[in-house]
Parts: structure tokens; sequence; C-alpha cells
């Protein structure tokens, strides 16, 4: 189950996500920790600080409002009401591609899976997708290694709740590793808890990305008030909430420079549009946005 929908790291993770699907639209979209296709929406801190937000403020700056993220969230919502649901990664995807992809979509929570599978069929794409009850890196890396295509046609999504952690032979982090290197198209949520963790993987995987001639971009969003801390006290900072840690990211791996530069133009906005923002236990929320080029 996922709780921390809707929060500042989905706010960022289908921002950019959904640009890239604009941008350059695959034939095939895969997921390795897929979620429920949507999630009730109602006001808790962690959502204010997270999608509220972005639906108050966003429209203040021109890179949010113009933002497919943004429009796919209007779309949702229909006639200037109040969202109702909000969707997860694959459901915003489905809605972005349609019939224009096939889908494998994992997850091990029974409940989420049929979420997607009555999704899917809602939108007329059963013959589309495959949702898997499995562990998302093993079926990924899997599928990768059966696929005959060009695997710059695929994009893979991979939001790991313990990216160490090896599930079934490979760690998150090392599934995204050999995708970057197979040439596949890659975004890789991650978050930390210190500022000196800031953009972590970028280090490993750009490694990986140089040996195989791929590309990766990371773009990073900190809490403004973490910087020089450390993790105890960045926990003192943060007490009471149930989130974001100090900060958090995405690697994107395989897209054009023009693409990557769009979605810095979104992470700057972001920042802007946080620029007076408080967290949910009162402290500051203000966000300073990092691009990390390969
Ligand atoms: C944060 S949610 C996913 C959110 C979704 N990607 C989005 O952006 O809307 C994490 C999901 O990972 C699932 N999960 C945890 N471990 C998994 C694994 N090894 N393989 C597949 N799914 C897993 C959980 O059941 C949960 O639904």
């Amino acid at each position: 189950m996922n709780r921390y929908y809707a929060n500042l790291g989905d706010v960022w993770k289908h921002l950019v996500l959904a640009e890239l699907l604009a941008l350059e639209p695959p034939k095939n979209y895969w997921e390795t920790h897929a979620g429920s296709a949507s999630y009730p929406l109602t006001h808790s801190p962690d959502r204010d600080y997270g999608v509220y937000r972005f639906l108050e403020h966003g429209d203040s700056v021109p890179e949010l409002a113009e933002s497919h993220y943004a429009a796919e969230l209007r779309r949702l919502s229909g006639d200037g009401e109040a969202l109702a649901n909000y969707p997860g990664s694959a459901l915003l995807t489905m809605h972005m591609l349609g019939k224009g992809a096939e889908y494998l979509l994992c997850d091990l929570d029974p409940e989420s899976t049929a979420s997607l599978r009555a999704a899917a069929a809602k939108l007329g794409l059963g013959e589309q997708e495959r949702v898997r009850d499995a562990d998302g890196m093993t079926t990924v890396l899997e599928e990768a290694r059966r696929f005959e295509g060009d695997p710059g046609e695929v994009v893979v999504t991979i939001d790991p709740f313990e990216p160490f952690v090896v599930a079934g032979g490979a760690s998150a982090l090392e599934v995204a590793a050999s995708l970057i290197s197979g040439g596949f198209k890659v975004v890789y949520w991650y978050g930390y808890d210190a500022p000196e963790q800031r953009a972590y993987p970028i280090g490993m995987l750009r490694e990986y990305a140089r040996a195989a001639g791929s590309t990766v971009w990371c773009g990073d969003l900190m809490l403004t008030a973490t910087a020089g801390q450390s993790e105890r006290e960045v926990e003192a900072l943060l007490a009471g909430t149930d989130g974001p840690g100090a900060g958090c990211g995405v690697i994107c791996a395989n897209f054009l420079p023009a693409s990557n530069e769009r979605c810095a133009a979104l992470g700057e906005g972001l920042a802007k549009a946080w620029r007076d923002a408080t967290l949910p236990n009162g402290s500051p929320g203000s966000l300073e946005f990092l691009a990390i080029g390969s």
C-alpha cells in the first residue's frame, strides 16, 4: 500500500514523467512498483505541501502552468471541479499514451494490481496491459532480457521503496543500472534523509551510463533549511511531519538533451512555487533545485 501519494515526491516524479512521456512518447511502458491506479484525494499535511500546493500555486509559474502534468490534472478534474482522485504514475501514463503503447505494470499488493486492471479496462486498454502480481525488479529485468525491439522505445519507471534491498536477485539500483546500460529509457525516483546524500544515485548510475555510451540526467529538490545539517538535525527539523525527508529526485536516462532541459525548467519552476512554503510542522519548506547532466 502507498500512503505517500500526492506528496511532494509524487508531484516531482509525476511532473517529470508526464513531460517526458509527452515529449518522447514510447511504444512500451514498464513499471516495477506501479502502486494503485488512483487514490482518493483528501487534505493531509503531506498532501497540502504536495499536490495541493501545486494546484494552488502552480498557475503563477508559467513553466508549471504549461506542463503536461498540470494539463492532465486539469483534464482529470474536469470543468474546474476539485480533483477527486489523484492518479498514480501508471494511470497518468495510460491516460497520456492510451492505445499508442503496451503496458507492463508490477506490484506485490493485490488490491493495487486489481485497481490497475480495472482502470485499464475502463480506458479500453485491456488488450494492451499486462499487470503482474510479482516482484517488479525481477519481472522487468526478465522482460528486458527477452525484449527484441528498440530499447529506446521503452520507458521504465522504477520507484522503489527500498533501493538497496535485493528482492529476488537484484536491487532497484542494480535494475536501473542494467536497463540504462541496455539503452532503455529510465525514470528512477529516490529520496534521502541528509543533505550529504543529495543526488546520491547519480554517481553510480553515471558510471554505468558512461561505460555503455548512455546518458543520464538528475533533477534534485532539497529542502533549503536542511543545507549543512546532519541527519539528526534534519530529523529534528522535520519532527512531526510524515515526510518529505531532506529531499528527493529523479534520474532520467537515455532521454534527449532538450527533454532534460525542459525537466530542469520544471524543477526551477517548482522551487519558485514552493519559495514561501511551510512544512506540515511549521518549519520553512522552501526548496532548492539542482540539475546534474551526464
Ligand atoms: C510508492 S508506491 C508506488 C507509487 C507509484 N509508482 C506512483 O508513482 O504513483 C510503491 C508500491 O510498491 C509496491 N511494492 C513494494 N515492493 C515491491 C516489489 N518488490 N515489487 C513490486 N511492487 C512492490 C507496493 O505494494 C506499493 O504499491
